[in-house]
């Protein structure tokens, strides 16, 4: 029997984890873990929630008395932490808050689960889900692979690197069985709006100013949140343990194409003259430390495991956009 214990299960990434593995998964038990910060939202698992193989815990990671006595009252035998304080220029405000939740949050997870499982480690599993700032910034060639060198530039992403560090140190120290993955942004329903793709789309609804850093020429690739969702899952049942995988979408673009993109999309959906709401693209000071350009090879994750994204950018951001005007107030 699995009993696994998501954290950060009511954020973006989270909750799309949470209701597939409970959907698609009846004999798991899914316990999501969340404190609710102002990025957690628990309208986004209304769906699930009455299902006999889901609970909700709200509890704090950094908790660790609290979290060794779930993990042994839910007999916890797998974790896939996400929990985290996630957006960058929060990071560059208050950036004790990321070590505290994305550092020591992180140990706390470790040293229970590694004092909990008490050297037995068969079919045990702790799965970090992290992120591609971890290796810094590309210039216009090249790509992050598995091998890259960590240089991490933010806060956020300093916090990350340093999280991923314990996870390969407990392994290498302990022997606890982990994995990592490393993945590039992520796009689609149940995000924040202050991430850049939700904020823009809300602020063309809203007839906002869109505030665009710098030249706007900084490069991310993204991925359709729920082609992470199958990653995740492949990784979680199939990969070697100890071992780490990259995953992108392969879609590198530019801030100023998105909000190109954006812009031209939703004139169309809201029955705007075309190009109506270009006047509203207002460049900003550039964020402190801002990384030029992220790109991710993920021929790792495709050779071994057969993981291919299903959506190109075209028809992720139609749904991710459809999704935003049901569901933005
Ligand atoms: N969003 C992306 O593009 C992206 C890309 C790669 C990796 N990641 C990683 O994926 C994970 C999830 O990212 P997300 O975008 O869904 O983040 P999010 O900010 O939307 O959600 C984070 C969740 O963690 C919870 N949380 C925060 N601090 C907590 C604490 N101390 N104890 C318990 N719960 C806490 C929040 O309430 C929230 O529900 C993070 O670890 C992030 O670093 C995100």
């Amino acid at each position: 029997m699995k009993n696994i214990l998501i954290t950060g299960g009511a954020g973006f990434i989270g909750s799309h984890l949470v209701k597939f593995f409970v959907e698609n998964y009846p004999k798991y038990n899914i316990i999501n873990l969340d404190s609710l910060t102002y990025a957690g939202n628990l309208d986004n698992l209304k769906e699930i929630e009455h299902k006999s193989n889901y609970k909700f815990i709200q509890e704090d990671i950094c908790n660790h008395i609290k979290i060794k006595e779930i993990l042994k009252k839910e007999k916890i035998n797998s974790i896939i932490h996400l929990a985290a304080e996630s957006h960058v220029d929060r990071s560059i405000t208050d950036p004790f808050s990321f070590a505290k939740t994305n550092v020591l949050g992180t140990l706390s997870l470790l040293e229970a689960a590694k004092n909990y499982w008490n050297s037995d480690f068969k079919n045990k599993l702790f799965y970090h889900v992290s992120t591609d700032e971890v290796y810094g910034s590309l210039g216009s060639e090249g790509l992050f692979t598995e091998k890259t060198a960590y240089d991490p530039h933010s806060p956020y992403s300093a916090s990350k690197a340093s999280s991923d560090h314990f996870v390969r140190a407990f392994h290498d120290t302990y022997n606890l069985p982990i994995v990592i993955s490393n993945c590039s942004n992520n796009y689609g329903p149940n995000q924040y709006p202050e991430k850049l793709i939700p904020l823009f789309i809300n602020n063309i609804i809203n007839n906002i100013p869109i505030p665009i850093y710098g030249n706007g020429k900084n490069i991310r690739d993204w991925l359709y949140v729920e082609d992470h969702i199958s990653a995740i899952d492949l990784i979680f049942h199939k990969a070697k343990i100890g071992e780490t995988y990259n995953l992108g979408g392969n879609n590198e673009i530019t801030n100023n194409q998105i909000a190109n993109v954006l812009i031209e999309k939703l004139d169309q959906k809201l029955k705007r003259t075309k190009g109506e709401s270009l006047n509203l693209i207002k460049y900003v000071e550039d964020r402190l430390g801002h990384d030029m350009r992220y790109a991710i090879d993920s021929s790792k994750i495709k050779s071994e495991l057969n993981w291919f994204p299903k959506h190109n950018f075209e028809n992720g951001i139609d749904k991710t956009i459809d999704w935003y005007i049901k569901n933005l107030t």
